[in-house]
């Protein structure tokens, strides 16, 4: 069942936008139930349910990752699947889950990611931040690699194209090659449009990247899931 980790040159860079293209590349390649999970989102709305008709009030935390990959996904299943950590902060998630007095635990985000698996066809996987970002101090010292590691998934990363991103390309394509994770493709996603030497920086990266170049997304300020997923190649994922 295809699967993959996508991961970013920094938090802001396209992470979400890309994983939505391929959730539709996913479908339009003909895999019908096909599902995002975002394993921890930090930052978070109040979301009011219920209360109406005299039924209970009540309501949940609602990061608008989630609600993008949820909009994109052919198949929807309960949140403790999808997005098991909803934390309220925009912090780093281990901040922002100190805040509430939790403990991001890989265990049970390992638990809910093989119970989604079950469901579906395909998993698009959005990690949080880049991809040593901190998910937990204590008990254990935890990232966001780890997770990648744990959940044994091919990692493809999204490069922000601006100024600085051959360095955070570069420092990310050395954690993942000396976790040993596979790496199966990168995206350039053109976030600033006032960026010199794009293209340059582009095929600087293609030397230098020791895996495939999936697309190139250029700079827009709307986007539309499906029509992007044209221009993204889906990554080859061992089996
Ligand atoms: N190619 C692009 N052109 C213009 N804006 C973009 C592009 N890609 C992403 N953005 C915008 O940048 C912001 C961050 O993108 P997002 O996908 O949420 O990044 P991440 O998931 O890495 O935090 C969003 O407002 C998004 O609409
Ligand atoms: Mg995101």
């Amino acid at each position: 069942m295809p699967a993959f980790f996508v991961t970013g040159t920094d938090t802001g860079v396209g992470k979400t936008r890309v994983s939505c293209a391929f959730i539709h590349a996913l479908r339009q390649a003909g895999h019908a139930r096909v599902v995002g999970m975002k394993p921890v989102a930090a930052g978070c709305d109040w979301v009011e349910t219920g209360g109406e008709g005299g039924g209970a009030a009540g309501g949940h935390w609602l990061n608008e990752d989630v609600a993008a990959l949820r909009t994109a996904s052919s198949l929807r299943v309960p949140p403790v699947f999808d997005n098991p950590y909803a934390l309220p902060d925009p912090l780093s998630p281990h901040l922002a889950a100190q805040r509430v007095g939790e403990s991001i635990d890989l265990s049970h985000i390992e638990a809910s990611f093989h119970a989604l698996r079950q469901h579906a066809d395909a998993v698009v996987v959005e990690g949080a931040g880049g991809f040593i970002v901190p998910l937990s101090m204590s008990p254990e010292w935890a990232t966001s690699a780890d997770l990648a590691q744990r959940l044994a998934l091919p990692i493809v990363l999204v490069v922000g194209i601006r100024l600085g991103c051959l360095n955070h390309a570069l420092l990310t394509q050395e954690a993942i090659l000396s976790r040993r994770l596979r790496f199966a493709g990168w995206v350039a996603n053109h976030v600033d449009p006032d960026m010199a030497a794009q293209d340059d920086n582009v095929a600087t990266l293609r030397a230098r990247l020791q895996a495939p170049l999936l697309g190139r997304l250029a700079w827009s300020p709307q986007a539309d899931s499906a029509e992007l997923a044209r221009d993204l190649v889906l990554p080859t994922l061992r089996a």
